[in-house]
């Protein structure tokens, strides 16, 4: 696949925090007078070979020592917004951390107000939505409160998720604040199987309720999982280049995202934390396409599952439904070279 060779996005796995490039991070720590443990940018980018997701979020949670104002939140927003719409996102649903914040006494206004600002000005034509997540190793009673202040807070929310430190920390530690925010109305998402086990995976689904798997892609290692998986088109917003990147798998040609499409699976492609993980939901698709050698049937379906599993209405899907065709038109009329 060539540039706007791949499709029309839905990105539907995207953590705000992780969107923060390492130019922006220096740029916002000078305006800040933020000290930084870096000497220059080429310092910081060493620091980004990782082995697991622990070693990622030590370096993703001290990045945001550099997000201190609202106007840093909606720098960061409007900067990834940007360059989602030039990779063709159409629809975004943004996972923003507030407790990541809260811990280091950024009020949660701050947060809200910088990203659903830059989100209220997305690029013209691409649609938004927030989704705050809890992070699963600090103590549901925490989340419990910082789920009262969002719903107060006077900002739209799509719906809330689970990240954050996964073995350990299984996702029926949140039933009750999954319980409330059903109860408000929100819909609901949860990181699971990306190093925890496909067990957490069962128990998002049975005790959390979710709609949506975030990773999922350890949900493989139980076939009666998978076969439940599959009959409820479950979504699974699979995220190669972070797998690769968090060595969940070991190189992108080991990936089991073809697996997982003949198992009947209903994954989509997503970026997770793009300036961390070397690309964009454009570089995913790119990247799977050519190292997984996928068909444009393969593509289509991709793309298709992430409109299905967006929390959008019937007009808007419909509107994405049709970009997605018109792309895929395009693509079996255009000349192979
Ligand atoms: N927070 C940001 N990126 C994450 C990931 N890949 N898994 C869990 N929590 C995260
Ligand atoms: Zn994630």
């Amino acid at each position: 696949m060539s540039a706007q060779d791949t499709p029309p996005a839905v990105e539907l796995h995207v953590h705000v925090e992780g969107t923060l490039e390492p130019e922006l991070i220096l740029e916002l720590a000078d305006r800040g007078g933020v000290a930084l443990p870096y000497v220059d940018l080429d310092d910081l980018r060493a620091r980004y070979a990782f082995t697991d997701l622990g070693h990622f979020l030590e370096l993703y949670y001290a990045n945001m020592a550099v997000l201190r104002t609202a106007e840093d939140f909606a720098a960061m927003t409007t900067a990834y917004l940007d360059r989602a719409a030039a990779g063709g996102v159409r629809h975004v649903e943004l996972f923003v951390d507030p407790q990541a914040h809260l811990a280091r006494g950024v009020p949660l206004a701050a947060v809200l107000e910088g990203v659903s600002g830059a989100l209220a000005a997305a690029p013209a034509g691409m649609t938004t939505g927030l989704v705050p997540c809890f992070l699963r190793d600090r103590p549901a009673a925490e989340a419990l409160e910082v789920l009262d202040a969002l719903v107060r807070a006077d900002v739209p929310l799509l719906g809330i998720g689970l990240d954050s430190a996964e073995v350990g920390h299984p996702p029926a530690d949140f039933a009750e604040v999954y319980a409330r925010a059903r109860a408000e109305g929100l819909h609901l998402v949860a990181h699971a199987g990306e190093e925890g086990p496909a067990a957490y995976v069962t128990e998002a689904l049975d005790v959390l309720g979710v709609e949506r798997v975030d990773h999922g892609i350890r949900s493989l290692e139980d076939p009666a999982l998978v076969r439940r998986l599959a009959e409820a088109a479950v979504p699974l917003t699979v995220c190669p280049l972070s797998n690769v990147r968090l060595r969940a798998v070991d190189t992108l040609a080991d990936h089991p995202l073809v697996a997982m499409l003949d198992a009947g699976l209903a994954v989509s492609v997503h970026s997770d934390d793009p300036a961390y993980f070397g690309g964009y939901v454009d570089d995913n698709h790119r990247a799977v396409a050519d190292v997984l050698g996928l068909s444009l049937a393969q593509v289509r379906t991709l793309a298709d599952n992430a409109v299905e599993a967006a929390f959008v209405d019937d007009t808007r899907r419909a509107e994405l439904r049709a970009e997605v065709a018109t792309w895929a038109a395009a693509q079996e009329s255009a000349p192979t070279s």
